[in-house]
């Protein structure tokens, strides 16, 4: 079914904002069928504001509060209110690096979604790729997954696997999972967008 009106992302960003220029390099070669409605971020100098106002995409500086991993009581509001009166269909974490809590979650339920750099469910938190290279494995990649109150947990709509070499560092490992997810997120975004997910428990289908 095709919409009458384009679906609209919001995207949550705490630093360089790479994948958001994937995302919109994808949405302006017509590959993903969506358009950023609004960038926020909680680092008011962070890279990926720099690259929507660039792209002439609004965008805004959101102070996250008083903690250090999560926003405050004033905060959160402030965000939800952003996103609803952007009027996004869908969320889009690319480096936001808090997590989101109840009020947040409720106001979007099922509709936010997140890339994490390692095969979920392992390694989650924090430099997944870091942990990869340490605990010795021999494949990692990326994950986009939809976001519920766990850490890096909810349902997982696709991962792409990146080999780990021999001559690996924690920077290069991580510089080919970043090439990794800029193939990846687009296309998940692009589907769902599409209306080709479904979700029936921890399990997400793709259209065929
Ligand atoms: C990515 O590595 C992603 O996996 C993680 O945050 C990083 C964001 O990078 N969640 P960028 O800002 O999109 O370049």
């Amino acid at each position: 079914m095709t919409r009458e009106t384009p679906f609209r992302l919001g995207v949550l960003g705490s630093g360089k904002g790479s994948n958001f220029g994937r995302i919109a390099d994808e949405i302006a070669a017509v590959n993903v069928p969506a358009e950023v409605a609004i960038v926020l971020s909680d680092v008011e100098n962070a890279g990926i504001l720099a690259h929507a106002r660039d792209r002439k995409i609004p965008s805004q500086f959101i102070p996250p509060g008083k903690f250090r991993t999560k926003l405050d009581e004033q905060s959160e509001p402030a965000y939800v209110r952003a996103l609803q009166s952007a009027n996004v269909d869908l969320i889009v974490l690319a480096g936001f690096m808090r997590v989101l809590k109840g009020d947040f979650l409720r106001a979007f339920e099922g509709r936010i979604v997140n890339i994490h750099p390692s095969l979920l469910p392992s390694f989650p938190g924090l430099e997944g790729w870091k942990q990869a290279l340490d605990h010795g494995v021999k494949v990692t990649g990326c994950t986009v997954h939809f976001v519920d109150a766990g850490v890096d947990a909810g349902p997982i709509i696709g991962q792409q696997a990146v080999p780990v070499l021999d001559e690996d560092t924690p920077d290069s490992l991580h510089q080919r999972i970043h090439a990794a997810e800029h193939e990846l997120y687009p296309k998940c975004v692009a589907a769902i967008a599409r209306g080709d997910i479904s979700v029936i428990g921890r399990r997400v289908y793709w259209k065929k």
